[in-house]
């Protein structure tokens, strides 16, 4: 069987010269879930945007053996299901159920049963009685659940999160930790968050300057990298409370 995510040698440059990706290689197999880790500015929301063929760079991606090109695009988006680092950019209806309800009726469902799923995705995040409410007056925490909402009800096979916990209360942290923990897909995970990683995912890539530079089970690729405010907390065991 194909890989669900397959890239090899993806280079991007912006318009305005910026090369925010220099060769990346990268394999998601079967369900698993994937962290990756990065500073600021290092290309990793650059890659997850060619996933989706939402940037086009030079080398090859394959999503489910399907070369992200446009013939393929529609069948892709409906697999792939990409919660945005900006919620806002995701957001745009009138409500909330007709915002979760946007994607199944893109893909063709009809009305009935596109807000059925739409619905039930609002269920699983805890947003039903959110459902009438314009998206542009709900919190940043509310935002996120929402636009995840939109991803479930595609009921796709990957989920791409960029930076999910960014704007989260400790509360609501937790919540979308126990959520993600229930959801059978694939997932990819952009975070700065290594408990969370931990929590998630079964290994970590670490990216700097649009490369992948180190990768591995994410406790081990998060030392290396030194990618935490509290490394003692994490890798020696020992609380100092
Ligand atoms: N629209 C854009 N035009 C020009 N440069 C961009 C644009 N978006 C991002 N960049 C640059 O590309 C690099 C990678 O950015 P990004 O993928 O957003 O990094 P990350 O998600 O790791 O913080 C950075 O140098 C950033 O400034
Ligand atoms: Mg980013």
């Amino acid at each position: 069987m194909a890989a669900l995510i397959e890239v090899h040698n993806l280079r991007f440059r912006y318009p305005d010269g910026t090369e925010a990706l220099r060769g990346v290689d990268f394999r998601l197999e079967g369900r698993e879930t994937v962290a990756l880790f990065g500073p600021n500015g290092s290309g990793k929301t650059t890659f997850v945007l060619h996933l989706v063929g939402l940037l086009r760079g030079e080398g090859e991606i394959r999503i489910c053996g399907l070369p992200v090109e446009k013939e393929h695009l529609k069948t892709i988006r409906s697999r792939v299901g990409i919660v945005f680092q900006d919620a806002d950019v995701q957001l745009f209806m009138p409500s909330v159920l007709e915002d979760a309800a946007f994607g199944p009726l893109n893909l063709g469902l009809p009305e009935a049963e596109a807000k059925r799923r739409a619905r039930r995705a609002l269920e699983q995040v805890g947003m039903a009685g959110a459902a009438e409410k314009a998206p542009y007056h709900l919190s940043a925490g509310e935002k996120r659940r929402v636009a995840l909402a939109g991803v479930l009800a595609m009921e796709p096979e990957i989920l791409i999160l960029d930076e999910p916990t960014t704007f989260l209360d400790p509360p609501g942290r937790e919540a979308l930790l126990s959520l993600l923990q229930g959801l059978p897909q694939a997932k990819f995970l952009v975070t700065h968050d290594v408990e969370f990683a931990l929590a998630l995912a079964g290994r970590a890539v670490f990216f700097e300057e649009g490369r992948i530079v180190g990768e591995g089970p994410v406790a081990e690729v998060a030392r290396k990298h030194q990618w935490t405010v509290n490394q003692r907390r994490f890798f020696s065991g020992a609380q100092t409370g």
